[in-house]
């Protein structure tokens, strides 16, 4: 199994190119199963969740070509199994977006649960309660989501909490019912407006995809497209707090400032330095780091997928910080690796408290999750000494290539096997 191997106490330097947004990708590759005509996704990142989702799709009968410059070719224009097994659901929950597409398509689906994760139990309740308002009956046995129905229609939704891969799939299952469906309470990231501008290409009517009201009319059938993913915001708002927490200084190109601009509007309240672009913004570290409280809250507040990130810069902070997790229940694993690390850190049921101006030592330490992976790899960078850190398969289902773009930056990283 990989490990990556951190020597810290490099600035890092220079220019990084941010890939597509596993996030958006994910979504607009079940998409794909509403139609039987060809769509061409481009700036797909290669990553391991990409790599999971060709193979369900394939395994479903999707022809899946990926080209040059991350452009994928697909098409599901005969499509032979309506489910996703456990075995490839298992590895990864988004597999439960296949749900609406097929359901709005083929009137049937078999899809396995999910469970829980490292991060919180993550149901689907309110995917399914939505499907069901739709007029599609959903049994939960044997461990499958056993989905059918005589043909969707138009609902008024409103989801009880904001959810985006809720959001994703009940916007692929409305696009296709009879009727018109309203999506209240809806998700809205900028991945949920992405699929809706991919689903509007394919013929969908969709208004309000980015509010909280989305309103969707349906349609017949849909077209094959052409679709670019957007760039990826946690990857890019990871590179940031790499700029800050080294002192370094980058140019984060490639991506959509505005799609970041809680994060950023944080690390200036922290004393990094930000100056925003059209397509990229320059981020220079300074010496002193002021610690602040943050909260975790659906976008366009701060994402819960920068909160480990951002708990790595806070133990370079001057004072004391409390970081507060309202998304997920159980996502503080990083911080018992950091402290192992030398942060002082206390964990109290949602909230966290930094304790900043410690020194980091580098030390062997174990990624729980994709964004605790980017954490330690964060703290490594900073930390005197070597760091090396074990289950590296995490970090490689979201992000593209990120040690060899650091090491172009500067660091002292690398794979080992
Ligand atoms: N929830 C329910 N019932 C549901 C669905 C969600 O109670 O039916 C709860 C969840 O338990 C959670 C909250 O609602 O407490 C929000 O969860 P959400 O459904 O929004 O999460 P998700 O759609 O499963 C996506 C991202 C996550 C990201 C969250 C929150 C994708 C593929 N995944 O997950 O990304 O953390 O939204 O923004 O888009 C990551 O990239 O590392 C990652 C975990």
């Amino acid at each position: 199994m990989d490990k990556i191997r951190i020597v810290g106490g490099k600035e890092l330097l220079g220019r990084v190119e941010i890939s597509g947004a596993k996030n958006a990708a994910l979504p607009a590759m079940a998409a794909v199963l509403l139609t039987p005509e060809t769509v061409w996704l481009e700036n797909v990142p290669y990553v391991r969740d990409i790599l999971t989702t060709r193979e369900l799709l394939g395994s479903m009968g999707v022809e899946v070509e990926a080209q040059e410059n991350e452009t994928f070719m697909l098409k599901a224009a005969n499509i032979g199994a309506l489910e996703a097994p456990y075995e490839l659901v298992k590895t990864m929950r988004t597999s439960i977006l296949v749900l609406g597409p097929l359901l709005a398509r083929f009137k049937k689906a078999r899809v396995s649960l999910p469970g829980g994760c490292a991060i919180g139990a993550r149901p689907i309740n309110l995917h399914l309660q939505g499907l069901e308002k739709m007029g599609a009956k959903c049994d939960v046995s044997h461990g499958y989501v056993e989905a059918s129905t005589t043909g969707l229609r138009g609902a008024y939704i409103q989801f009880e909490t904001v959810t985006v891969t809720g959001t994703e799939n009940l916007m692929m299952a409305a696009v296709l019912a009879s009727g018109e469906t309203m999506l209240d309470n809806a998700a809205c990231e900028p991945e949920v407006e992405n699929l809706a501008e991919m689903l509007c290409a394919m013929g969908a009517r969709i208004e309000g995809a980015g509010t909280r009201t989305i309103r969707i009319r349906g349609v017949k059938k849909l077209k094959g497209c052409r679709h670019r993913i957007i760039p990826d915001r946690i990857e890019a708002g990871t590179f940031a707090i790499a700029a800050a927490i080294t002192r370094g200084n980058l140019e984060v190109a490639n991506c959509n400032p505005k799609h970041l601009a809680s994060v950023l509007s944080q690390l200036s309240l922290v004393g990094t330095e930000i100056s925003m672009g059209e397509t990229g913004f320059r981020v220079r570290g300074h010496a002193d780091i002021s610690s602040k409280n943050v909260t975790t809250y659906p976008y366009p507040a701060f994402p819960t997928d920068m909160q480990a990130q951002y708990m790595a810069l806070m133990t370079q902070g001057d004072g004391t910080s409390i970081i507060t997790e309202t998304i997920f229940e159980n996502r503080f694993m990083h911080a018992l690796e950091l402290m192992r690390m030398g942060a002082d850190i206390t964990v109290e049921g949602r909230q966290a408290m930094v304790r900043g101006g410690r020194p980091l030592t580098g030390a062997k330490v174990q990624a729980s999750d994709l964004r605790a992976s980017a954490s330690l790899i964060l703290a490594g960078l900073a930390a005197e000494g070597e760091t090396i850190i074990d289950r590296v398969y995490h970090l490689d289902r979201g992000y593209f290539q990120i040690e060899k773009k650091m090491a172009q930056l500067g660091a002292e990283i690398e794979r080992i096997s």
